[in-house]
C-alpha cells in the first residue's frame, strides 16, 4: 500500500484510524495543511486528492491509497510560488495566515470544477454552456472556506485577479 503525496511516494501509517491531516502534518511534518476544527466545518485542511478538493481532516489516510495527493507544499513549482500564491499577497487575501493554504487549494480545485461546467447552488441557468465565475458563485463555491480574520474579499480578489479578470480598483 502507498500513496502519493507531492511527487514522494509515502506508505501510510499501519494504523488504519490516523487521518490524512494527521499523516502530513505529525508523520510527514507537512504543516502547510492547517487543522482547525477538525471536524470539516472550516476547510483549513483542504488538500488535493487526485486534483479534487478534499478535507483532510475527514479522509483516512487509508482511503487515498494508491492516490496522488497534493498540498500547499506542492503547489510550488521550481521554488516558485504558485500564481495565486502570489495573488493572495498581491490583494491581500490573508491576515494571520491560518486559513490560507486550504483556501489556496481548495481555490485551485474549485476553478477546475468551473471550467468543467459543474453547477454550485447558486448557479441560475443550468442548461448554459458557461457559467459566469462572478462574486456570487465564487463566494458560494469558497463557501466551505472560513477566514476568521475576515480577508474575504481579498480572497475573492486574489482568485478573480489570477482566474478571471483583474478586479476594478
Ligand atoms: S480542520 Fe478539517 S475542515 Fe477544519
Amino acid at each position: 500500500m502507498s500513496l502519493t503525496i507531492n511527487g514522494a511516494s509515502v506508505t501510510p501509517p499501519s494504523d488504519p484510524r490516523v487521518s490524512l491531516l494527521d499523516l502530513l502534518r505529525e508523520n510527514l511534518h507537512l504543516t502547510g495543511t492547517k487543522k482547525g476544527r477538525n471536524q470539516g466545518a472550516c476547510g483549513a485542511c483542504t488538500v488535493l486528492v487526485d486534483g479534487e478538493r478534499v478535507l483532510s481532516c475527514l479522509t483516512l489516510a487509508v482511503q487515498v491509497d494508491g492516490r496522488s495527493v497534493t498540498t500547499i507544499e506542492g503547489l510550488m513549482v521550481d521554488g516558485a510560488m504558485h500564481p495565486l500564491q502570489q495573488a493572495f499577497i498581491d490583494h491581500d487575501g490573508f491576515q494571520c495566515g491560518y486559513c490560507t493554504p486550504g483556501q489556496i487549494c481548495s481555490a485551485v480545485a474549485m476553478v477546475d470544477e468551473w471550467r468543467r461546467g459543474s453547477p454550485s447552488h447558486v448557479t441560475g441557468d443550468l442548461s448554459s454552456d458557461t457559467i459566469d465565475l462572478d462574486h456570487d458563485e465564487l463566494r458560494e463555491r469558497m463557501s466551505g472556506n472560513l477566514c476568521r480574520c475576515g480577508a474575504h474579499n481579498g480572497i475573492v480578489d486574489a482568485i478573480l485577479a489570477t482566474y478571471v479578470q483583474e478586479p476594478a480598483a
